[in-house]
C-alpha cells in the first residue's frame, strides 16, 4: 500500500495502472516470479549439480515469461504446438523444450520434430507409433507414468491416479509395456521418466510415494544408466490464494524431491521439475472496476465487476476461493461480506462468493491477488468479451505485454 492508500504492484500504483491500462487488466510483479524461480535454481543448486527446472508454460504462456524464465535459466514445457510456437517466438531454446500433451497430434509432434525441441514426454502407445513413424533421424523421448498415487487436490486437477487419461499406469503394467515399445521403435531413445500427480497440492508425502514408485518400475523395466538420465517428478506445489493457505515451501518442496530421489536411484538421474503455478501463481492480480452494488436486504449483496468468467474459470471449474480487496482504498478494515460477481449472463459467474472487504462503492477499483496462474491461460470471450492485457510491473515502471483484445479482434476469424 502507497501513501495514498492505494494498493501497489511492483512499484506501480494499481489505480494509476486502471486508469492508463483499462480494467480488466491482469498485472503482474515481475520481480516476483523472477524470485520465485530464482527460489527453485538456489534450492536445487544447494543440494545437487545436476537439476533442471522446467516452467510448465500452460499457466501463463506468456512471450514475457518464456523470455523471462529463458533468461534466468530454465526449461520449458510446452503442451501443444500453440504454446511450442509461443516459447519459440519469444527466443526459448528447443533444446530446452519438452513437449507434453495425451493426444499430441501429428501437427504437434510434427513441429516439435522440425522445430528440434529437446525432448517428447511420450503420453501413449498410438502417439509412439506416430511419433517414430515421422522421424528420420533419432530423438530423445521421456515416458509419462501414471504412478496409482492420488494427490490431495480437486479431482479435476488430480492426474497421477490410475483411472487418468494420462500416461502409462504403472499397476496395469502399461508403463513397462511403453518402455518396451520405445526400445522396440527405429528413432526414439528413452532419457528418462516423468511423472506429474497433479496440482495445487500441499502435501508433500504423496511426491516420495511417486519417486518410490518410479524407482521400481526402473528396477523392474531393467533401465540402463542411459535410459534414466532423466527424472522428471512433475509439478503441482500448491499456492496461497486465501490468507490462512499455508503450502510448503519451495525450498521444502526440493528438499523432498532431491533426498526422495538420491536415496531410491543410485547414481541419482538429472532431477527435473516442472512448476507452474508456484512460479507465477502470486505473482499477479486482476484490476476489475466495480460497476453496481445490489444489496438484497437479508440475503447478500452482489458487486458488479466488468469481468468474470472469461479472465477467471477457476471459481467456476474448481470452486477455487479468492480473496478480493479494494485497491482504492487498501487500508481500510474489511467490515462487510459482499460476493463478487462477474458481468456473463450466468449465475455461476462468481468470482468470490461470501469475502469480508471494506464495502465496495460503484466506481472502485477491485483486486483480486493471486490470479497469475491459469488466468490469463484459461481466459475466453463469452459474452463477447475482449480478453484483458498483461501488465508487467517493476520498480515503478508499467508496460503492457500482451495488449488487451479489441472488438475488431472477436470477429477477425469471421469469414
Ligand atoms: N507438468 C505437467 C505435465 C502438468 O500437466 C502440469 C499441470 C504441470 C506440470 C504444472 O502444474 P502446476 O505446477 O502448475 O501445478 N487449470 C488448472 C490446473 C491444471 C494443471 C494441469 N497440469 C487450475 O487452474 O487449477
Amino acid at each position: 500500500m502507497n501513501e495514498h492508500g492505494h494498493l501497489e504492484v511492483g512499484g506501480c500504483d494499481a489505480v494509476k495502472l486502471a486508469r492508463e491500462f483499462g480494467t480488466p487488466a491482469y498485472v503482474y510483479a515481475e520481480d516476483d516470479i523472477r524470485s520465485r524461480a530464482q527460489n527453485y535454481l538456489d534450492a536445487f543448486a544447494a543440494r545437487t549439480e545436476s537439476f533442471e527446472v522446467v516452467y510448465a508454460s500452460k499457466a501463463a504462456p506468456i512471450g514475457a515469461i518464456f523470455s523471462l524464465v529463458s533468461e534466468l535459466g530454465l526449461s520449458t514445457d510446452v503442451a501443444s504446438a500453440g504454446e511450442l510456437h509461443a516459447a519459440l517466438r519469444a527466443g526459448t531454446s528447443p533444446e530446452r523444450i519438452y513437449l507434453h500433451g495425451n493426444n499430441k497430434t501429428k501437427a504437434d509432434l510434427r513441429l516439435a520434430t522440425e522445430s528440434s525441441v529437446g525432448h517428447i514426454v511420450c503420453d501413449s502407445f498410438d502417439e509412439i507409433e506416430r511419433l517414430d513413424a515421422m522421424l528420420d533421424r533419432p530423438q530423445e523421448v521421456m515416458i509419462r507414468v501414471t504412478p496409482g498415487i492420488k494427490a490431495n487436490t480437486h479431482s479435476f486437477i488430480q492426474t497421477g491416479q490410475l483411472d487418468s487419461k494420462f500416461g502409462f499406469g504403472l499397476e496395469d503394467g502399461l508403463a513397462a509395456r511403453g518402455i518396451e515399445a520405445i526400445r522396440a521403435s527405429s528413432n526414439l531413445s528413452l532419457a528418462g521418466l516423468h511423472a506429474h500427480i497433479g496440482s495445487q497440492i500441499f502435501e508433500l508425502e504423496p511426491y516420495v510415494k511417486t519417486i518410490e514408485a518410479l524407482g521400481r518400475l526402473a528396477d523392474d523395466a531393467g533401465l540402463s544408466q542411459d535410459e534414466l538420465r532423466l527424472l522428471n517428478v512433475g509439478g503441482g506445489l500448491g499456492i496461497a490464494y486465501e490468507p490462512g493457505d499455508e503450502p510448503p515451501s519451495i525450498e521444502d518442496y526440493v528438499d523432498l524431491k532431491v533426498k526422495g530421489v538420491e536415496r531410491v536411484f543410485d547414481p541419482a538421474p538429472r532431477i527435473l521439475v516442472e512448476p507452474g503455478r508456484s512460479l507465477v501463481g502470486n505473482a499477479g492480480i486482476t484490476l476489475y472496476e466495480v460497476g453496481t452494488v445490489k444489496e438484497i436486504p437479508g440475503v447478500r449483496t452482489y458487486v458488479a465487476v466488468d469481468g468474470g468468467m472469461s479472465d477467471n474459470l477457476r471459481p467456476m471449474l474448481y470452486d477455487a476461493r479468492y480473496d478480493a480487496l479494494v485497491a482504492n482504498r487498501a487500508g481500510d478494515a474489511p467490515d462487510t461480506r459482499v460476493t463478487i460477481a462477474g458481468m456473463h449472463c450466468e449465475s455461476s459467474d462468481i468470482i468470490v462468493s461470501d469475502v469480508e472487504m471494506a464495502a465496495p462503492r460503484v466506481g472502485d477499483v477491485l483486486a483480486t491477488p493471486a490470479t497469475g496462474a491459469y488466468g490469463h491461460a484459461m481466459a475466453n470471450n463469452y459474452n463477447g468479451m475482449p480478453r484483458p492485457p498483461v501488465i508487467f510491473a517493476k520498480d515503478g515502471e508499467a508496460r503492457v505485454v500482451v495488449r488487451r483484445e479489441t472488438l475488431d479482434d472477436l470477429v477477425a476469424r469471421d469469414v
